[in-house]
């Protein structure tokens, strides 16, 4: 008989409760105890926990968000909220923790287990920019929401003859652009991993326009940035960055608030081409809600294989899927750096830039 921990921590994604479901129900076929640490490590810090029952996880499956909470906390900011977590694990008698989350919150599962404690974990991000697996879930339901969004935004750019610049969620990496762009038949899709020339764009909706195509799409992911900002005397409101950043105040793990990259651009293309912009932010919209089947069924696998990974005792691991196969890859590895775009993809959506 084991009792395992889970959490769920960072910015929540469709598909967090098929995990948690799939971690009880599997468990119960040991008989093991699951407790819900409740949001994040700020639950494990505080000792806010619960008993996962069959009842608990019963009509879980189709729902976003997570059923028990999530935050921000990194527990390594001061050596006091790590020496906390150690005492409760000890207190609640927890025998190992599944840490769902993405490179912040499996950053801190990898470090706890370095320190002696069992963990694995599940890699969870909209932005798929964790490394060592191919795809996270959650990612394909961001996709889903952008391509949705894309196509409706189409029509009404189409009727009124206007650049309606769409901001998709994507700090590192612009993996949601790229495919919703594709999806959706994007104009123009601006990433991370390729700054943009801000003249390239403008010359790519006259292209549009030249050949009688008088409106356009350009779907950006919020961290792209303009090419050679210094060079090209560009103004950006990040000198330094070239980020358009909404809230300088970090987080528990150093990061800024991006947004705002869509309003930079249309201002830039409405200077230069005088051709009517909108944007649209689609924000939280891509996180919310309900997940796809393809989430729910990653999700259900990442979880049960989760389990599997206690019962050997392989921990220090993450799931992962790989090709079609779910495996098991060091912590370690996953959180070194973010997966970003590959070149081939984005060259596809080159094609049909302009
Ligand atoms: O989950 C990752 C992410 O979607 C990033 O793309 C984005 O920058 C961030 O979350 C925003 O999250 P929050 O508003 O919760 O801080």
């Amino acid at each position: 008989m084991k009792k395992v921990g889970i959490l769920t921590g960072g910015g929540d994604c469709p598909g967090l409760n098929a995990v948690i479901r799939a971690v009880v129900k599997k468990s119960l076929q040991y008989n093991w105890e699951i407790i819900g640490i409740k949001n994040g490590w700020k639950g494990l810090i505080n000792g806010e926990m619960e008993l996962l029952t069959d009842y608990s996880v019963s009509g879980i499956l189709p729902k976003g968000g997570t059923i028990i909470g999530s935050s921000r906390t990194n527990p390594f900011k001061n050596g006091e909220d790590a020496q906390k977590i150690e005492e409760n694990i000890k207190k609640f008698g927890l025998d190992s923790i599944i840490a769902i989350g993405g490179d912040d919150t499996l950053g801190v599962a990898s470090k706890l287990f370095k320190k002696g404690i069992p963990t694995v974990g599940v890699p969870k991000t909209i932005d798929n920019d964790l490394s060592g697996t191919d795809y996270t879930f959650g990612f394909d339901t961001a996709v889903s929401i952008a391509t949705e969004a894309i196509d409706r935004l189409h029509t009404t750019a189409e009727s009124h003859h206007r650049v309606i610049v769409v901001e998709l969620m994507g700090r590192h990496a612009g993996w949601i652009a790229t495919m919703a762009g594709i999806a959706g038949g994007a104009d123009e899709i601006l990433i991370p991993e390729v700054p943009f020339d801000i003249e390239e764009v403008c010359k790519n909706v006259k292209k549009r326009y030249n050949r009688g195509k008088t409106f356009s799409i350009v779907a950006v992911a919020e961290g792209a940035v303009p090419k050679k900002i210094e060079e090209k005397n560009i103004e950006t409101p990040d000198k330094k960055t070239g980020l358009v950043i909404q809230k300088q105040e970090t987080d528990a793990f150093g990061h800024v608030r991006l947004g705002g990259i869509g309003h930079y651009l249309a201002e830039q293309i409405e200077k230069r081409m005088h051709v009517d912009t909108r944007v649209t932010i689609l924000g939280h919209v891509q996180r919310g809600g309900t997940p796809t089947a393809r989430d729910r069924v990653l999700a259900t696998r990442f979880g049960v294989k989760a389990v599997e990974l206690i019962k050997n005792e392989e921990y220090g691991k993450m799931v992962a899927l790989q090709g079609d196969n779910i495996v098991a890859v060091p912590l370690e590895d996953a959180v070194q750096e973010s997966k970003t775009v590959d070149k081939e993809l984005y060259d596809i959506a080159k094609v049909f830039f302009g």
